[in-house]
């Protein structure tokens, strides 16, 4: 039996983590893993608060291949971690309903990151489901009663949330889950390879931890640099160019850094050398990454396997976690009433 304090968090499944995902979250879970025992949710019932479309739905399970696929590629060790489904958990469905009755509406009305999200997907009135994200989001941290919750800032007022709801929780029933802490990165975000504030998907700046090696070339190629720089004998400018950054955040070897940016500074290296060792320095970065997902895509089985185990394992810990919620509640009744004749919670199997 491990005794670590245990984490949850996660991703709503809707499209491949790029070099931004790494820096800002992936590359901290793969430390954290080690320190706590984790729990990775992939939440695709978050996505339907914003797109319930059947067409969006058909894209889904592609998406959770691909972000599994993230996951183990960059080193989320399954033998460590589990890495679940939230849809696959019905205990999520059933703790909601009991969690929507401990939070008013004027307290999630008041979050900015629900309007936010909201004028994103370009509705106008906020449907009930939407505003019961933050709600959602507490269940999928309560159901394996995590204590610890590493997200980004925009995610940092919703943990808040779940510890009111856990709170408020343990003392109308009882003690049964823990006031989890967030954990907020301070890593700044990365620059797209537009240069624009963040890379992002949406703004066709990124470079996915799934690219090869000729990608990241084409990409790297294409990037935004010193604009004002028009030859190469012109000294360029290092600090706030998207080229030079990256430089720093993935090359490995520093010296080769720091002579690039002396040699840029006056004027003495292209553009063109300064991205081809960048483009080298990426694909050097991103080569671990590649074997390891070719081992889960040449071996369709063992990524099920890995999907499989996770749900299970996450459906015990939730099954446990809804039978304690509902005995504290005393919500149990029913099925104390109709014990052998029907089974209602699943409970006797
Ligand atoms: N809300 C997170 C996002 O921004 C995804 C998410 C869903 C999550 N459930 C979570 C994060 C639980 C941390 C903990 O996409």
């Amino acid at each position: 039996m491990t005794t670590k304090p245990r984490l949850l968090t996660g991703d709503r499944p809707t499209g491949r983590l790029h070099l931004g995902h790494y820096v800002g979250s992936l590359a901290n879970r793969i430390k954290l893993q080690h320190e706590y025992e984790a729990f990775f949710i992939i939440a695709d019932l978050h996505t339907l608060t914003t797109k319930p479309e059947r067409d969006f739905i058909r894209e889904i399970p592609g998406y959770i291949r691909e972000i599994v696929l993230d996951y183990l590629a960059v080193g989320i060790d399954p033998e460590l971690s589990t890495i679940f489904v939230q849809s696959a958990i019905p205990e999520t469905y059933e703790l909601n309903l009991l969690f929507e009755m401990l939070v008013t509406v004027p307290r999630l009305e008041r979050l900015p990151s629900l309007k936010d999200m909201a004028r994103d997907a370009n509705l106008d009135t906020m449907p009930f489901g939407l505003l019961g994200y933050p709600v959602l989001q507490a269940v999928d941290i309560l159901l394996p009663r995590a204590n610890i919750v590493p997200v980004g800032k925009d995610n940092q007022a919703h943990v808040e949330l779940a510890r009111e709801v856990a709170r408020r929780f343990n003392l109308l029933y009882a003690p049964v889950f823990p006031e989890p802490d967030v954990l907020v990165g301070e890593v700044p975000t990365l620059v797209g390879t537009d240069g624009s504030a963040k890379m992002s998907k949406s703004l066709n700046n990124a470079i996915f931890l799934s690219d090869d090696a000729e990608t990241v070339g084409t990409k790297v190629k294409g990037m935004y640099t010193d604009p004002n720089r028009l030859r190469a004998t012109d000294p360029g400018a290092v600090e706030g160019n998207p080229v030079f950054i990256y430089h720093d955040a993935f090359n490995a070897n520093k010296a080769e850094v720091a002579e690039l940016k002396e040699r840029y500074r006056a004027g003495k290296v292209g553009d063109v050398e300064v991205k081809a060792r960048l483009a080298a320095a990426l694909n050097d970065f991103l080569d671990p990454f590649r074997e390891r997902r070719a081992r889960y895509m040449t071996r369709p089985l063992l990524l099920q396997d890995v999907i499989a185990n996770g749900i299970r394992r996450m459906q015990a810990e939730a099954k446990e976690t809804m039978r304690l919620a509902r005995e504290a509640a005393g919500l149990g009744y029913v099925a104390e009433l109709f014990q052998d004749t029907v089974d209602i919670f699943g409970e006797n199997e």
